[in-house]
């Protein structure tokens, strides 16, 4: 369990803790403060659940406020997930927002999620997929500028975030899979952590990796993690 430190802004140093399980060793401590960095995988191969881990950890631990943009699930099945893993949000109403956006719903969503920020404030930010937003564009230099403005809107509002991309491949063998789908996602990001099914099957059967962070001497090559009962668990066994 990680200690609570008494940094008032919840970071140590220049880190921002996940408290994920085993996962903050494997970066130097945390994701670097005021970073936006890319959490991509395949289906079911647990992007959502460290997410939310990221800023229930934040507000419980680290006193850091949270908000969740969540574009395809609403709050009540994200709340479902979370039950099923006996994890709660009493006591967050306060310190964790979770802000539903339908897509087809709403035409400038830099606004919604501008507007978000600057009235609750957030120091993490969690966009759940941020690939829905660059597929609902066309045109790659729009998509390309879109992101831009996302990235400038997150670190100028003083955020440590993760986007969700969802990639095509979730396995581990392939050397020439792309981390999103669209290519641009992962060259404006300051990290970028893949989330893989091993394809080994049984317990060994995930696993995640650093692919890029900057500032940041990162374990390399994928190491096994465990979702189970209260989340995501990272072991220190390289696979
Ligand atoms: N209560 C649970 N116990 C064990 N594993 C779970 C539980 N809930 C979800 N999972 C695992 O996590 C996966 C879903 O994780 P999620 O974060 O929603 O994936 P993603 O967002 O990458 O699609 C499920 O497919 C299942 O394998
Ligand atoms: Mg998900």
């Amino acid at each position: 369990m990680p200690k609570k430190n008494d940094d008032k802004k919840g970071s140590i140093g220049d880190r921002v803790p996940t408290g994920i399980q085993g996962f903050d060793s494997v970066i130097s401590g945390g994701l670097v403060r005021n970073s936006v960095n890319l959490l991509s995988g395949g289906p079911g191969t647990g992007k959502t659940i460290f997410a939310l881990q990221y800023l229930i950890n934040g507000s419980r631990i680290y006193g850091q406020k949270g908000l969740y943009i969540s574009i395809e699930e609403s709050e009540s099945e994200l709340k479902s997930d979370l039950e099923s893993l006996g994890i709660d949000l009493k006591g967050l109403e306060n310190k964790l927002k979770i802000a539903y956006l339908p897509i087809y719903e709403v035409a400038d969503f830099i606004k919604f999620i501008a507007d978000q920020i600057s009235g609750f404030k957030p120091e993490r930010v969690v966009i759940d997929p941020v690939t829905a937003l660059s597929m609902s564009m066309e045109d790659d230099l729009e998509k390309r500028k879109v992101l831009y403005e996302l990235k400038e809107l997150l670190k100028k509002s003083n955020c440590t975030s993760l986007l969700i991309c969802e990639s095509g491949s979730s396995s581990i063998d392939s050397e020439s899979q792309s981390t999103s789908q669209s290519g641009v996602e992962e060259f404006i990001c300051d990290g970028v952590i893949m989330l893989h099914h091993a394809g080994i099957g049984g317990d060994a059967d995930r696993a995640i990796r650093v692919v890029k962070m900057r500032r940041t001497k990162h374990v390399r090559g994928p190491i096994q993690i465990e979702i189970e009962k209260l989340g995501i668990k990272v072991s220190r066994r390289s696979i």
